[in-house]
């Protein structure tokens, strides 16, 4: 991959364009397209590692030393999360796949909102924030929507449960990830929205598209190590420059 130096800024026409146009589209999303949702980034503005060190709440380490402290942050995400709505950017992404000859959408997020907007194929590259695993070694999992309480919550088998995420030094799950490469590809229009992209191997996706022939298009508030390569970069809000890529029908609030 090499520096296109034609980069489209702005360009919500061709971006639109290239949209309808697709017979396979791949989308990667990351913590951005959730913050309008109220869910904070991890960087940037208001962002998660701004006030924390990820080595002291998203690592295997930091929970073996203190899993008290590593809950308290899941659960405290766990409660925003439950509180929070799929917004205008997750409805045009659901719409999207609706109409979609192949649609593929691979999330960095743990937050679910991909779901509850409606999206079916989705390769959750991170895990999810309702599930948990056992640590001991029974390695049970199971989804505890629930109030956990009290934390840490604790397996049938005596063991100390984990949020069945996936933590910084830890490996991708191997199916997923092989999956998300094959959809990168594979498509004709690869989607990256809200992403820092800084974070490998999910960052690789984007360069991995464009390598294999898809057009690449960037829709994100400010400029990533991404921005100089992709076909066509939008600076601005997920929540509305996705309904204008995607020209989907006026984007309701969903009626439940
Ligand atoms: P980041 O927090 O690194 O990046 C969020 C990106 O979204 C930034 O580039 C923002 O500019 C952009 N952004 C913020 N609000 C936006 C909006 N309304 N519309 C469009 N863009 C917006 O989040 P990720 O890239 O998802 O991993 O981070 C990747 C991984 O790093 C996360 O999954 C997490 C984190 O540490 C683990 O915890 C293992």
């Amino acid at each position: 991959m090499s520096a296109t130096n034609h980069v489209r800024l702005n360009d919500v026409a061709q971006a639109r364009d290239w949209i309808e146009n697709a017979r396979s589209i791949a989308v990667l999303t990351g913590a951005g397209i959730s913050a309008e949702s109220g869910i904070p980034t991890f960087r940037g503005p208001g962002g998660f590692w701004n006030n924390h060190r990820p080595e002291d709440l998203a690592t295997p380490q930091a929970f073996a030393r203190d899993p008290k402290l590593v809950w308290e942050w899941y659960d405290m995400r766990r409660q925003r999360v439950a509180a929070a709505k799929p917004n205008a950017g997750h409805r045009a992404l659901a719409k999207l796949e609706a109409h979609a000859p192949t649609f593929t959408l691979i999330t960095q997020n743990v937050d679910g909102l991909h779901h509850a907007a409606g999206n079916r194929n989705i390769i959750e590259l991170h895990g999810n924030l309702w599930q948990v695993r056992c640590v001991a070694c029974c390695r049970h999992e199971e989804n505890r929507s629930v109030p956990l309480a009290p934390l840490p919550p604790q397996c049938a088998c005596g063991g100390w449960m984990r949020p069945a995420v996936v933590w910084f030094g830890e490996a991708m799950p191997a199916e997923a990830m092989w999956q998300a490469g094959l959809a990168a590809e594979k498509c004709d229009v690869f989607l990256v929205c809200g992403t820092s992209a800084v974070v490998y191997p999910a960052a690789e996706l984007p360069g991995r598209a464009m390598s294999a022939g898809a057009r690449v298009i960037e829709v994100n508030l400010e400029a990533t190590p991404f921005s100089d390569y992709a076909h066509v970069s939008l600076r601005g809000k997920c929540g509305e420059l996705l309904p204008q890529i995607i020209r989907v029908p006026a984007c309701p609030e969903p009626l439940i």
